[in-house]
């Protein structure tokens, strides 16, 4: 798996990486979301997006299970905080928390899950300080944040810096071209595209007719093209080892300039 650098961080990340909303949630699916992720870890998506909120604490569960045995410098964990619970003292207890769940004893990146005026961003944004200096996470993000959220969020931070921000992003939906890539480009904020897949609603003419000619599959075009640009992550959810799979060689292919603006002009 291709990895870029994520924004400012200096960390090389796999572009595509692994989600896991909804896991966690039953007894009977614990043992294929495990046994996905790890088939996806062994294909090189090291990098695991999950939250407090997924399964109520179920999917850092599963992502404990997943990541255990695995040289921890090899992976690229990341997890949020929900918005009622970052205060500074509640930020910090919820990332105490998630670490036990997790098993690890340090988060790659801590996002606020998106923004809310519950408690003052510059108290997330001062606790997340805190928890670097204490080495519980390397790195802080934010996630559905728009330009000017993420300028209050920076702006509350001192010394660290802002290292991404998670964000709806697939070929139907494509609103963030328009200020957040641009913004988050010229800040060097890595761009972390979730809901990639978006229920199958890409399989228009051009895109299909694109995979035909590469061997590949719709979705493997549409993985690709979500990340033609250097700042661009995509974090599919799959449980099924065949879809691990799929999205694993998403991007061992090339996209031309010209089929980057078929698929441009289709959505
Ligand atoms: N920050 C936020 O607010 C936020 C919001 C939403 C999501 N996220 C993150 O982004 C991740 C991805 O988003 P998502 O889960 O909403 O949607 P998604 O990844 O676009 O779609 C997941 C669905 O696509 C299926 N799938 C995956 N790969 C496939 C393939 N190659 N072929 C056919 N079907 C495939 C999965 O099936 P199987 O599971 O059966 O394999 C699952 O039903 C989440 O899991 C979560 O970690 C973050």
């Amino acid at each position: 798996m291709i990895k870029r650098l994520f924004g400012a961080t200096g960390a090389e990340v796999p572009v595509v990486g692994q989600g896991t909303w909804h896991m966690g949630e039953s007894r009977r699916a614990e043992r294929d979301e495990v046994a996905a992720l790890r088939l996806g870890l062994d294909l090189g998506l090291t990098h695991i997006d999950t939250a407090e909120m997924y399964g109520d604490g179920g999917a850092e569960r599963i992502v404990a299970q997943a990541i255990k045995g695995y040289p921890r410098e090899s992976l690229f964990v990341v997890t949020k905080v929900l918005p009622s619970n970052a205060s500074y003292a509640g930020t910090i207890k919820a990332c105490e928390q998630s670490l036990k769940r997790l098993g690890t004893d340090h988060i790659d990146v801590y996002l606020i899950h998106w923004w809310s005026s519950q408690h003052p961003i510059a108290d997330a944004m001062r606790a997340m300080e805190t928890l670097v200096m204490r080495g519980l996470t390397r790195f802080v993000g934010v996630s559905n944040f728009d330009v000017d959220q993420m300028n209050q969020a920076r702006a509350a931070l001192g010394s660290a810096r802002l290292a991404c921000n998670q964000v709806l992003y697939h070929l139907r939906d494509r609103a963030i071209e328009r200020e957040l890539v641009p913004h988050c480009e010229r800040e060097k904020v890595a761009i972390v595209g979730y809901t990639p897949l978006a229920r199958g609603g890409f399989l228009r003419d051009a895109v299909v007719e694109i995979a035909k000619r590469h061997g590949r599959t719709p979705r493997q075009v549409a993985l690709n093209f979500l990340t033609r640009r250097a700042g661009l992550f995509t974090i599919p959810k799959a449980s099924q080892p065949e879809h691990v799979r799929e999205n694993a060689e998403a991007l061992d292919f090339t996209l031309s300039a010209a089929e980057l603006r078929t698929i441009d002009a289709a959505f």
